[in-house]
């Protein structure tokens, strides 16, 4: 097991460039190998999870080349991918796995999945349900709604499908089974979730509309495609590993951090608003836009911050984001409440558990809910305690080890964190970029 001991600093300066989107590299491989043509990709994250959809695609014949930090994809078109040989192994990666069921679903060939002991007690009833009344039979091998995933595609009908959670994954493996289908696939979500495989699957020519309607409830649709045509892919950094360094720009005591290359597309940049609504100095420079994805460097300067309440239409906007929002109101005057994110217990771990274990070795009041968490803050500007230094375990979820790496440098005393590796999942050079700047 690797162990990392984090100590207390102050004063981060200077620039991150942050690594390609885990939800946009994904993507691209996935479109990549199912559309005519060769994509290449660009500052694609060669983080383990997207490693875990390069290697499926390769095991269903995919070429898929890596040159001077480009990825190409060498893409057969819709029905060219080949039965796998083997299982497909996801590793730790809910969304190659949930995506990929929706591909799956619309091949010739049958096929299995199974993933590491995280990934194989998530719940995949959610797309089964789905994909499997579009004509798919999908089944859980150990009959417990989770993977290992038996996949034996059928016809593909369109359907209109209501989820009852706003889940990108679900929604996605939909629309990408509904490009199989015989007629118009719809899927309506609660609130919008992140939108980036409507904008990706409508560059590479699917036709593909999404609405919002006025109850906050978002619509997806797709019409059945012959062809997808492959674009390049110009992948902009994750908000959601900016996030650890945002936080410690404004956590740590005389910090100004320029965060480079960060996506801010509307459906994930909740976390920029929660920022706003804490007080913190954050600052929006230089941006652009590429393939329908905003992008923007983002200066960071140590600010108070308060308390307040998160919850509603923002929770899917910001959800791999909570974990360290919440080391963030540890240290904020009043208290902050996030409800309405029941989806965490759902994820890596059960990340109401694991923060809350977490924060509270660090002496943090916190208390879980069945839908998020209440957290008294202690704001080291108004004379609040400051969080002493706790050994974590991170469960092997990548967002833990990093949300509490960020909690270490504020801490009293030393912070370890168990498990520390599997920051590889989404951020490999996490605790590096992090070193180059105390
Ligand atoms: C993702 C969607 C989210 C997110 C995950 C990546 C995606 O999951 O938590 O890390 O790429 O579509 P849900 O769709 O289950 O909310």
């Amino acid at each position: 097991m690797n162990v990392k001991t984090i100590y207390p600093v102050s004063g981060l300066k200077g620039e991150v460039t942050i690594p390609g989107d885990k939800s946009i590299s994904h993507r691209a491989i996935m479109f990549g190998s199912i559309s005519l043509g060769t994509t290449e990709i660009t500052h694609f994250l060669n983080g383990a999870d997207c490693r875990s959809t390069i290697d499926c695609f390769r095991k269903m014949g995919i070429q898929i080349t890596e040159e001077k930090q480009k990825i190409f994809v060498h893409g057969k078109g819709l029905y060219g991918l080949e039965a796998p040989n083997e299982i497909l192994h996801v590793g730790n990666s809910g969304t190659t796995t949930r995506l990929i069921s929706g591909i799956l679903a619309g091949q010739s060939f049958s096929s299995i999945l199974s993933g590491d002991d995280s990934l194989n007690s998530r719940p995949m009833g959610r797309i089964m349900t789905p994909l499997n009344q579009m004509g798919a039979h999908i089944t859980s091998m150990e009959g417990n709604g989770c993977a290992p995933l038996s996949i034996t595609p059928g016809r593909i009908h369109g359907i209109s499908y209501t989820s009852p959670v706003a889940s990108a994954q679900v929604k996605s493996a939909i629309l990408l089974a509904g490009l199989y289908g015989d007629n118009k696939t719809s899927v309506t979500e609660p609130s919008l979730s992140r939108n980036h495989t409507e904008l990706m699957l409508k560059s590479y020519g699917a036709d593909i509309s999404s609405t919002i309607h006025p109850d906050g409830s978002a619509t997806a649709s797709v019409k059945p495609c012959s062809q997808l045509y492959a674009q390049p892919v110009c992948v902009p950094g994750d908000i959601s590993s900016a996030a650890y360094f945002i936080a410690a720009g404004l956590c740590v005591p005389g910090s100004e951090l320029l965060i480079k290359n960060v996506g801010i597309n509307p459906t994930r940049a909740g976390f920029l608003e929660v920022c706003q609504a804490m007080g913190a100095d954050i600052t929006l420079l230089n941006e652009s836009c590429e393939g329908g994805e905003k992008k923007a460097d983002i200066l960071v300067r140590t600010s108070c911050l308060k308390g307040i309440t998160i919850e509603g239409a923002l929770i899917p906007t910001l959800i791999d984001e909570i974990p360290i929002i919440a080391i963030m109101a540890s240290q904020a005057a009043g208290t902050t409440i996030i409800k309405d994110a029941g989806e965490l217990k759902v994820k890596e771990t059960n990340r109401i558990n694991t923060v809350t274990e977490g924060l509270r070795a660090m002496g943090t009041d916190i208390t879980p809910t069945e839908d998020g968490m209440i957290i008294q803050g202690s704001c080291p500007q108004s004379n609040g305690r400051p969080l002493k230094g706790a050994c974590i375990n991170s469960y092997l979820d990548h967002r833990i080890a990093m949300a509490f790496t960020v909690a270490g440098l504020i801490c009293e005393g030393e912070t370890k964190i168990l498990n520390s590796q599997c920051v590889e999942v989404s951020y490999p050079s996490f605790f590096q970029t992090l070193a180059a700047l105390i």
